[in-house]
């Protein structure tokens, strides 16, 4: 079974069997869904559909998966030639010594880190080295967190891990096989409108802050998804809903009563417990509550062991 290669903020492997309940039998599924891509860990353990879409408004992000099932023996040859984090920066490489706003640079993790900053602008844009350098700082940064700067800067520091594997050549091999045949997408998630035909599957997990409020700032990008964000994804899970399409959507709690007014369209909110492994608040790690929403007919008929969440 493919496994996500990137440590993702949000990944829901707490919760994976529950999430996959509500989605109907994989065989009355036409095609799936994931317009809130990130780790990706409901499509590579949960899904085997033949015929999928997957989409992230991070660019990096999905030029990553693009490498990952078009040139995956590039991508590890890459990743096999570089450095332990802590080791001496490369001087035959730019920004071995101080970054581009004059700070020193201490080691070859803020190297790489710089370099992932400086491209495509100052440096030969080159799409595999791209996807490289991102599981790189995913692998050996402090707490595997994506985070961006309001400049869009990756700003995470180094991790401390005694033997990081930043190659990661199974899971690579296993996830470019996963992946091909489906389209992936670089857009806002309300591509998923004109995508998604009746009988398909559609799994958003927007961004939302663990502590049960709709995120106000962004783990993920430097874009932010508020109360508005979460209002704009209610309407496209409507029109989906008039399509015919199945959706299931993982949230905080208090997002659950923007959907209380669809119950009569079919939707139906069902609380969830998690325990969060990235957190941007260290006190805040621990159990927390999820809300699924969902209109997927499947679930509404077997939804016996799951009780329903009330405002
Ligand atoms: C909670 S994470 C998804 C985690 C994922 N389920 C996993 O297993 O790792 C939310 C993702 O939504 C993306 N995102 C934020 N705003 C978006 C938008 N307007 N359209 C599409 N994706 C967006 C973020 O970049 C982030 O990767």
């Amino acid at each position: 079974m493919p496994k996500p290669i990137l440590k993702w903020a949000g990944g829901k492997r707490q919760i994976l069997a529950q999430i996959r309940g509500h989605f109907p039998p994989e065989e009355d599924i036409n095609s799936y869904h994931e317009p809130f891509f990130g780790g990706g860990a409901i499509f590579f353990r949960e899904t085997h559909k033949d015929t999928a879409s997957i989409n992230d408004v991070n660019t990096r992000l999905m030029n990553f998966y693009e490498i990952v099932r078009e040139r995956p023996g590039e991508l590890i040859e890459i990743l096999s030639g570089f450095d332990h984090p802590e080791s001496e920066p490369d001087t035959s490489r730019p920004y071995s010594k101080q970054s581009e706003s004059g700070d020193k640079i201490d080691n070859y993790y803020y190297q790489q880190r710089e370099l992932f900053n400086r491209r495509p602008r100052d440096l030969a844009f080159d799409e595999v080295e791209e996807a490289a350098l991102l599981l790189y700082l995913n692998r050996t940064c402090f707490n595997g967190l994506y985070r961006e700067n309001q400049s869009g800067e990756f700003n995470v520091p180094c991790g401390s891990y005694t033997n990081p594997d930043w190659v990661q050549e199974s899971r690579i091999k296993k996830a470019s096989k996963a992946l091909k045949g489906v389209e992936i997408y670089n857009e806002d998630f309300s591509y998923i409108i004109d995508q998604a035909k009746e009988g398909d599957l559609v799994y958003c997990d927007p961004p939302y802050d663990p502590n049960g409020e709709a995120s106000t700032f962004s783990e993920y990008s430097s874009g932010a998804f508020g109360k508005e964000e979460q209002e704009r994804l209610r309407d496209v899970a409507l029109k989906l809903n008039d399509k015919g399409v199945n959706v299931v959507i993982s949230n905080a709690p208090s997002v659950g009563e923007i959907y209380q007014a669809f119950n009569e369209d079919g939707f139906r909110v069902s609380r969830v417990g998690a325990k969060r492994s990235i957190n941007s608040d260290g006190e805040s790690r621990g159990e927390v509550k999820e809300v699924i929403i969902t209109n997927a007919i499947e679930m509404r008929e077997r939804d016996t062991h799951l009780t329903e969440y009330t405002f």
